[in-house]
């Protein structure tokens, strides 16, 4: 008899992606100054570490807030008693204002279509739920997120058809990339419910401009489909071009066909504070949609993944606090142009370039195609097998996002000291002086390993991992 449901015995998850192995192996091996300085350096983890202080400093002064307290008299009963599942209306307006601050009060959103959710991976993962029937597919520019498989797919059964960007026009969705994956779509007899971007790009770092989002409101509205704008680092822009908000683009448009098509009853937005105030671990994020079905539906199934009450409350009192919000994008946006500039600076070094369009992001998308040994995925795993044993960095390759060209790499900055992000640079260039067998320290480059039972455990399943990459490579090639 079998005891267990498909669901939980199924593949889908992606959770053998060289995204997640990656994070296991530094798990294995964490890089410490002190206590393991030869261990593995975490660049695979897009989380923002650089402005904590000022976030600490907000706590110490509203210590209230903190020992959850109002005017001096606890509230604790209050926040520990039954949450009603709409949420906390003082966060929902606090949390709304801030995403309007984000935008630079161009556009404002109404606390009511606001739907919060466990993080933006609940978010995602609800709105397939309100849009989409098990089988049906959505459009996603390549490279994409690997969590995506995760989020959209795996208990959904939604499927993901790839919508192929390239390095020609550093990564851009053209119209004929869009047209093509609806295509590619049809042909495998898929109904496809709609295109979901994010916005600026994870993992490229780059933010959309108003043509790319033209285009896709007009291809959503000739298809009628669903757009969702997934804009969780739009607060984590920190050089120009400015952050544009499809809420910003939806406003500007009133030609006749447009309004006439009700898009913005299509369009949806999805949010978190992870990102843009480092706080992955608080699980809050949201959904923001004008269509009233939508809200309704997805309010019934955030029943699943509540933001906790207390958690409103400490946060609807911080993004209350506009002066503190205000300093708070400002200051964070300074070190983060500052960090990304270290990182590129300490790539040139060792002779590696990044996409030049890059201004937003937790991250570097860098171009390693010439430490490649062939022009093959193949050639790509064993260079990210050699930089994560070897050099001991763990960083995210291409592959594992969907990309279509080998080589590229995604690279995270802002979840290490300058220090740890100096040491990594400088395992880097050593790295690649010694690939071109030029004089070189190699002194980092022998790694203590954890044990040699998990480590061949883990290679055999990065291995297997090749292999389907492989093959699936090989498919989809027969399929074109
Ligand atoms: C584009 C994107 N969407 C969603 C998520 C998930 O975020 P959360 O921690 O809010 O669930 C991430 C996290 O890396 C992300 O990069």
């Amino acid at each position: 008899m079998k005891l267990l449901s498909t669901k939980a015995t199924c593949n889908s998850h992606g959770q053998d992606s060289s995204y997640f192995l990656g994070w296991q192996e530094y798990e294995k091996n964490p890089y410490d100054h002190v206590q393991n300085p030869k261990g593995i350096i975490q660049m695979g983890l897009a989380e923002n570490q650089l402005s904590f202080d000022l976030l600490e400093s907000w706590l110490a002064k509203n210590q209230d807030v903190g020992g959850f307290k109002r005017d001096g008299k606890s509230i604790f009963r209050e926040l520990a008693l039954f949450q009603d599942y709409h949420g906390l209306p003082s966060f929902k307006k606090a949390l709304v204002d801030f995403m309007a601050e984000i935008r630079g009060n161009k556009v404002t959103f109404d606390p009511n279509h606001i739907v919060l959710t466990a993080g933006a991976t609940s978010a995602n993962e609800t709105l397939m739920f309100c849009l989409a029937e098990k089988g049906e597919a959505f459009l996603l520019p390549t490279p994409y997120y690997p969590g995506f498989d995760r989020d959209l797919k795996w208990r959904t059964g939604v499927e993901i058809v790839p919508i192929q960007c390239t390095s020609s026009n550093n990564f851009q969705m053209t119209e004929s990339a869009l047209q093509q994956a609806h295509e590619d779509a049809k042909k495998k007899n898929l109904k496809v419910k709609g295109v979901l971007v994010t916005n600026p790009s994870n993992p490229l770092g780059t933010t959309m401009s108003k043509n790319e989002l033209n285009l896709l409101i007009d291809f959503i509205k000739d298809k009628n489909m669903h757009l969702i704008s997934d804009e969780i680092y739009s607060g984590t822009v920190f050089t120009s071009p400015n952050f544009v908000s499809v809420m910003e683009i939806l406003n500007e448009r009133t030609d006749k066909d447009f309004l006439d098509a009700n898009v913005s009853e299509r369009v949806h937005i999805v949010y978190s504070l992870s990102k843009d105030l480092g706080l992955p671990g608080f699980r809050v994020g949201a959904i923001y949609s004008d269509n009233e079905t939508v809200v309704a539906a997805a309010t019934k199934m955030s029943s699943f993944g509540l933001v906790s009450s207390q958690t409103q409350y400490l946060l609807s009192a911080m993004l209350g606090d506009k002066k503190f919000t205000r300093n708070y994008l400002s200051e964070n946006q300074k070190r983060l142009k500052k960090r990304q500039k270290m990182l590129v600076n300490g790539l040139q070094k060792a002779g590696i370039s990044c996409l030049k369009t890059n201004n937003a992001g937790l991250f570097c998308w860098v171009d390693m195609r010439n430490l490649l040994t062939s022009d093959t995925f193949e050639a790509e795993m064993d260079l990210w097998k050699k930089i994560l044993y070897e050099v001991g960095l763990n960083i995210s390759p291409g592959s594992s996002c969907h990309c279509t060209e080998p080589g590229w790499f995604r690279v995270c900055f802002a979840n290490m000291s300058e220090d740890t992000l100096n040491l990594a640079m400088k395992r880097l260039k050593d790295f690649v002086s010694n690939s071109n067998g030029e004089e070189g320290s190699n002194s980092d480059n022998k790694r203590t390993r954890s044990s040699q039972s998990s480590r061949s455990f883990t290679r055999k399943s990065i291995s297997n991992w090749v292999f389907r990459l492989s093959s699936r490579d090989h498919h989809e090639q027969e399929e074109r």
